[in-house]
């Protein structure tokens, strides 16, 4: 399916789909749907007038075949009281729009979208990704009938410019989406590496460190997680240097890359493990953003970092008990082998700062089912030591409704995880399960200005909302390019 930003042309084949405002409780027909609903002799508000249509936001009433007019339907699309919507409505509609006309039977959807085609356009492409390569029967296998898609506006030039930096940050999600689909016998460190090095063709360096270069480290704390899988633990870094001056100092991002959680020794439940396979999702969004930010060479110097490993349970695998010593030389006892995100996540975040002292790290992990408790599905939760960031991120998440909510972090709840043996233990308790995580990563922050984002809700949804199908939703990789062309670009 393509999408291309056109100039208005209401004569084209296909579906044709105009908007309506809701005035006074009644639908009120724009300039354009009542220039169509003239050419079909009246036939779209005379539709409009039947029932309960009141050109609320996304009503939509259908009028199929009209004369006079080449499209075969139009769709009139409600805008509800306002005209001037926002970005995150109008990548709604797309949405909506494409869930109604994808399978309908027309090859072109053409939507008279005015100023709003930029985001009308994100929202379409965003919504008509699905991730079916693994069907093979007729009966599974659903082809969209649509192969074009042009959103018509006569603010051209502007929304063709938005659009194309739009296109590369919906590649990004939709590459996020893909490596969070993907099983755990497709994706396992190795084959997670080699994807990555996809971002070459980009511009981004990619640097990818082994199990023998991390015990070089002294990475203990990542290794242990992955000595009972047959699968090699990597750490692989992005480097994008858009900045004009190429030695300013970056930002660095930083993501869980457990590609399967079985729990280790503390096993998981069968119910539900397969689930496990999104471990990663934190480790995708970095990945996505990364892609999103080379790909539409945004002016800043980024670094991403994510920890790939898988956590299985074997005659090798670590203990409940075992003691390590992570890079940063803090010891750690292993009192849960299924807290191993953060054990990923101290190598990951103390390599990340003494080797590229970086203007502040942003972590992102599927961490802990206790923030789903806490928040749901709706917001991710953010842990930081820096107030400016976490109002820097709340604002980034808003617009691109990715949305975030601070939690609290402090000494009463770092104490809990202090360990009778060793410096620290990998899990505090029954209570804030949450925190007890973010505390356990700040220890590995160093003072450098840091936030932890918890995905766990937010990675993976259940039902699809209008800007994804269910499953993966990408979610991040809007949230951190947003961040970033907001506040840390040249
Ligand atoms: N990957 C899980 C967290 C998770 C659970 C994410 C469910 C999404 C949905 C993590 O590694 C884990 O198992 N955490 C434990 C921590 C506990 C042992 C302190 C948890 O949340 O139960
Ligand atoms: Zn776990
Ligand atoms: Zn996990």
């Amino acid at each position: 399916m393509k999408i291309n930003i056109t100039e208005k042309n209401l004569s084209q084949s296909g579906a044709l789909v105009v908007f309506a405002l809701n005035e006074n409780e009644q639908a009120k027909l724009t300039d354009t749907a009542s220039d169509v609903d003239v050419k079909i002799g009246g036939a779209l508000s005379k539709a409009a007038g039947l029932g309960s249509y009141k050109g609320k936001f996304g009503q939509m009433v259908e009028v199929v075949a009209p004369t006079g007019i080449e499209a075969s339907r139009v769709l009139l699309v409600g805008l509800g009281k306002e005209f001037n919507i926002s970005e995150k409505q109008a990548e709604q509609l797309g949405g909506k729009i494409i869930v109604k006309l994808m399978y309908a039977g027309d090859e072109t959807i053409s939507i008279a979208a005015g100023s709003h085609a930029a985001h009308v356009g994100f929202g379409a492409l965003l919504r008509q990704y699905k991730f079916d390569k693994y069907y093979t029967t007729e009966k599974n296998i659903k082809t969209p009938t649509v192969h074009n898609v042009n959103v018509m506006t006569s603010d051209l030039a502007n929304s063709i410019s938005a659009f194309d930096d739009l296109e590369k940050i919906a590649d990004g999600v939709i590459m996020a989406r893909n490596l969070v689909s993907e099983p755990g016998n497709v994706l396992y460190p190795e084959s997670y590496a080699e994807q990555i090095k996809e971002l070459e063709f980009l511009g981004v360096e990619i640097e990818v460190l082994d199990e023998d270069a991390m015990e070089e480290l002294g990475m203990e704390a990542i290794l242990g997680v992955g000595q009972g899988s047959s699968s090699e633990t990597l750490m692989v870094i992005m480097t994008w240097n858009g900045s004009k001056d190429k030695d300013a100092q970056p930002v660095a991002l930083v993501g869980k890359g457990v590609t399967f959680d079985t729990g280790g020794i503390s096993l998981k439940p069968g119910a539900g493990m397969e689930d496990m396979k999104f471990d990663m999702g934190g480790s995708a969004a970095v990945v996505g953003a990364m892609k999103a930010i080379a790909g539409r060479k945004a002016k800043s110097n980024v670094i991403g970092v994510v920890g790939l490993v898988e956590n299985m349970p074997s005659g090798t695998a670590q203990r409940p008990g075992d003691v390590v010593s992570s890079m940063s030389g803090q010891t750690i006892e292993v009192i849960n082998t299924d807290a191993e995100g953060r054990l990923v996540l101290a190598d990951c975040l103390w390599y990340t700062q003494e080797k590229y002292k970086p203007k502040f790290m942003i972590d992102l992990a599927t961490l802990t089912g206790a923030m789903m408790v806490a928040l749901g599905q709706e917001y991710a939760g953010i842990f930081s030591n820096n107030d400016q960031l976490c109002q820097q991120l709340s604002a980034a998440g808003e617009a691109v409704d990715e949305p975030v909510w601070r939690m609290p972090i402090g000494e009463a709840y770092d104490k809990l995880i202090n360990s009778d043996i060793a410096d620290m233990k990998n899990v505090g308790g029954r209570y804030a399960g949450s925190i007890t995580a973010a505390q356990f990563l700040e220890r590995f922050a160093n003072e450098t200005p840091w936030v932890h984002i918890d995905i766990a809700g937010t990675a993976w949804k259940q039902k699809a909302s209008d800007v994804a199908e269910k499953g993966a939703t990408g979610y991040g990789v809007r949230l951190l390019d947003r961040l970033i062309k907001d506040n840390y670009e040249d």
